[in-house]
């Protein structure tokens, strides 16, 4: 898809990866980012730096996202790309309960299923639309220390390759972000399993990620990984699950109990 006049959605759009796109999309020429995040002081300060708009939004609030779906195409334009990039890690296990089993849940998976109740009906009937979803390589593979994480990623990868199924004949396009490590806020604290794991298996800038991103979306890859090696250890796990688990198991055994 072509960033250049494009009216462009990031969602989580106030830090990290999300501010990285929206600062990349547009100096790359998007016609306007919209910057929608839970904190929207933090939205409004990203759009003013890049000249887009920032709009508070609770993702897990179908009403929420829907108004201003609504309010973003009848005051700015159609919308031709949504980044469904707000996400959280829990750094737990199976022992978490159902209350932030379903946090992950709804901000991982449903919310990028609301987004794309509401637009993908607006992008079949136009002909065109890119969706693209903030998975992770933990949605791939796993995340050691994060179970939620690790299975609403899964959910959020799979959501992505059946809409690219089951929509992508009629003019939707979808791409999914599967990054490891990347230097944010959300990998900043220490000691926690989860975080040390994807720390020891090396970093990346938010800006690499735009950068991969920015390459993706204009060759319309449906999977973008600013990290290539994950190309690698994904066909690894395929081809050989019991190995993959011995490994995975081992390389679990090998770190600090934190
Ligand atoms: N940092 C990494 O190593 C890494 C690796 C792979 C994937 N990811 C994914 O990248 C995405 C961005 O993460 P990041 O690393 O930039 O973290 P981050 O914490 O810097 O940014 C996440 C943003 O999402 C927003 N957010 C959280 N809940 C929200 C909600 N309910 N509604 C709206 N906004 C909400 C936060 O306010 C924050 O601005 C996430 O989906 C994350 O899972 C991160």
């Amino acid at each position: 898809m072509d960033i250049s006049g494009a009216v462009v959605v990031v969602t989580g759009g106030a830090s990290g990866i999300g501010r990285a796109m929206a600062r990349r999309f547009a100096a790359d020429g998007a016609r306007s980012v919209v910057v929608a995040d839970i904190d929207g002081a933090g939205a409004a300060a990203v759009a003013a730096e890049i000249g887009g708009r920032g709009e508070h939004l609770d993702v897990t609030s179908e009403d929420d996202m829907v108004t201003m779906i609504d309010r973003i195409e009848a005051e700015v334009g159609p919308i031709e790309l949504w980044c469904g990039n707000a996400g959280i890690g829990t750094g737990s296990g199976i022992d978490l309960d159902n209350d932030g089993w379903n946090a992950a849940w709804n901000v991982n998976v449903l919310a990028n299923v609301i987004a794309a109740r509401k637009l993908v009906p607006l992008w079949t009937e136009r002909g065109s639309g890119h969706l693209l979803i903030t998975a992770s390589a933990a949605g791939l593979l796993t995340n050691l220390g994060d179970a939620p994480y690790t299975v609403t990623k899964h959910g959020a990868v799979a959501l992505a390759e059946w809409i690219a199924i089951t929509h992508g004949a009629q003019g939707v396009g979808v791409s999914c972000l599967c990054p490891q490590g990347v230097r944010t806020p959300m990998t900043e604290s220490d000691g926690d399993l989860a975080i040390e794991v994807v720390k020891a298996m090396g970093m990346i800038e938010p800006e690499e990620v735009a950068e991969a991103v920015a390459v993706g979306l204009a060759a319309d890859d449906f999977l973008i990984l600013p990290h290539p090696e994950v190309a690698r250890y994904e066909q690894r796990r395929a081809g050989d699950r019991a190995r993959w688990l011995t490994g995975m198991r081992k390389l679990q055994e090998s770190l600090p109990a934190w």
